[in-house]
């Protein structure tokens, strides 16, 4: 459920019409409903509300900071993956206990800046990271949190681009070798083991492959309790799916946390009252944004129409990469236009520039406005400045209230760092 509605035909973000936004901020531009948001989080935190849980709101899908303090305030923890990532949550105050650290590059660097702020959980995922992870706790005077990431090799049927829990990826401790690792870590001085967490890919529509992971790390959190190796926490990751197209429907969260609940049921971890820790992202931001943008020009080509917008795939770059569907909408419904197979495509000299191929589509006009649903996560946080064109705003509604929470940026900010050879101090 999400706050976008038509009212007398206008497309409203909550009480406030994406027209009267798009007057007073220009476009294109992000919106994103707050309501939507929180209540996203609600129905995926209560959704695990039987067992100890900790819900780390995954940063990478979207992490604009009035994003986040909306998530905080409704009692979320942070899932992040780099040191910007780390800055980020400090800026708007989340306490260190509820953030993880995942990511299979971790920088010496980066490690040091999250020891020191003293967050719950190190995700880790090679013998190295463990290792160097280990030393610089050492040198801080501290002991290093950790969680061993695990590889459980299941196919989360997927997109290729966002699978991540096959033997091929290049994510997590490999199934066959976490026991030994496991052993190897609890020798080590400057490591606290405390965890364990897997996360096989991200927009799974099924429930089966997040079951199977369950099963396959459960069989190792027992094998690790007999050797004297039990573990706080359990981090299942992120990865549930979002409605792109109607009629597609992948679980509700409500599914998706009672299939994992029932299977943890019976394990020694739930008996001991392990914390089950989830890392979700795209379920949360994903229908509580869209990007909106002006048609430009409409063109007609010699099999169809093409809708050439001012966003391009700078700007929502998940159709060039993924070919990703996603909704497009009217922000004006007109009744009685013919509706024709239209692509909606941006300005950038590619083919790849595109929001829709083929869609049926109303006419559009120069100038009218449209909203590329879903955009909410993978959507901003993707986006570039290829061909310099200024990132967009995002603009965050509270009600009827609209608020602009990051502003477009100028050509001269793109510029800024720049300098001719030599011109440099
Ligand atoms: N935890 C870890 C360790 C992850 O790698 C990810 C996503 C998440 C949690 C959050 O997953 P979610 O609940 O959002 O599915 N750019 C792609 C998605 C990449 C996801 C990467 N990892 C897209 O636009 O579809």
């Amino acid at each position: 459920m999400d706050h976008f509605v038509y009212r007398d035909n206008q497309l409203y973000c909550e009480r406030v019409p994406l027209e009267q936004i798009a007057r007073a901020v220009g476009t294109p531009f992000y919106c994103y409903s707050e309501q939507t948001l929180q209540h996203h989080f609600a129905v995926f935190r209560d959704a695990f509300a039987a067992a100890p849980h900790l819900i780390c709101y995954s940063v990478k899908a979207n992490s604009n900071l009035a994003v986040l303090d909306t998530l905080l305030q409704q009692g979320a923890g942070f899932d992040i993956v780099s040191a910007g990532e780390l800055a980020r949550v400090q800026r708007v105050g989340c306490p260190p206990e509820r953030i993880v650290f995942s990511g299979v590059g971790k920088t010496s660097q980066e490690i040091r800046s999250a020891l020191e702020y003293g967050i719950l959980l190190f995700n880790v995922e090679s013998v190295g990271e463990l290792h160097r992870l280990n030393t610089l706790a050492g040198l801080l005077g501290r002991r290093a949190p950790v969680a061993l990431r695990i590889n459980p090799d299941v196919d989360p049927q997927t997109h290729p681009h966002i699978s991540t829990g096959l033997r091929r990826n290049k994510f997590g401790i490999p199934y066959n070798q976490a026991l030994a690792l496991y052993r190897e870590a609890a020798t080590l001085p400057h490591v606290e083991l405390l965890g364990l967490d897997c996360h096989i890919g991200s927009q799974l529509t099924a429930l089966e492959p997040f079951v199977d992971a369950l099963r396959r790390v459960l069989l190792l959190l027992n094998s690790l309790e007999r050797e004297g190796i039990p573990l706080r926490y359990l981090d299942l990751g992120g990865g549930l799916g979002i409605p792109y197209e109607e009629g597609r429907l992948p679980p509700h969260p409500r599914l998706y946390a009672s299939a994992l609940l029932a299977e943890l049921a019976h394990s020694p971890f739930a008996q001991r009252q392990g914390t089950l820790i989830l890392e979700p992202g795209r379920v949360i931001a994903g229908n509580a944004g869209v990007l909106v943008a002006r048609v430009e020009y409409s063109k007609e080509g010699e099999e169809k129409r093409f809708l050439i917008l001012d966003a391009g795939m700078n700007d929502l770059l998940r159709p060039a990469l993924y070919n990703a569907h996603h909704a497009i909408l009217p922000v004006a419904r007109r009744f009685g236009r013919e509706e024709r197979a239209t692509d909606v495509v941006g300005p950038i000299c590619e083919s790849g520039d595109f929001f829709a191929h083929d869609r049926l589509l109303p006419t559009f006009q120069e100038g009218d406005l449209l909203a590329v649903r879903s955009a909410g996560a993978y959507g901003f946080v993707m986006s570039s400045n290829y061909n310099t064109r200024p990132r967009v705003a995002e603009v965050m509604v509270r009600g009827d209230r609209f608020a602009v929470v990051r502003r477009r940026e100028s050509i001269e900010q793109l510029l800024e760092n720049e300098s001719l050879f030599g011109a440099s101090t």
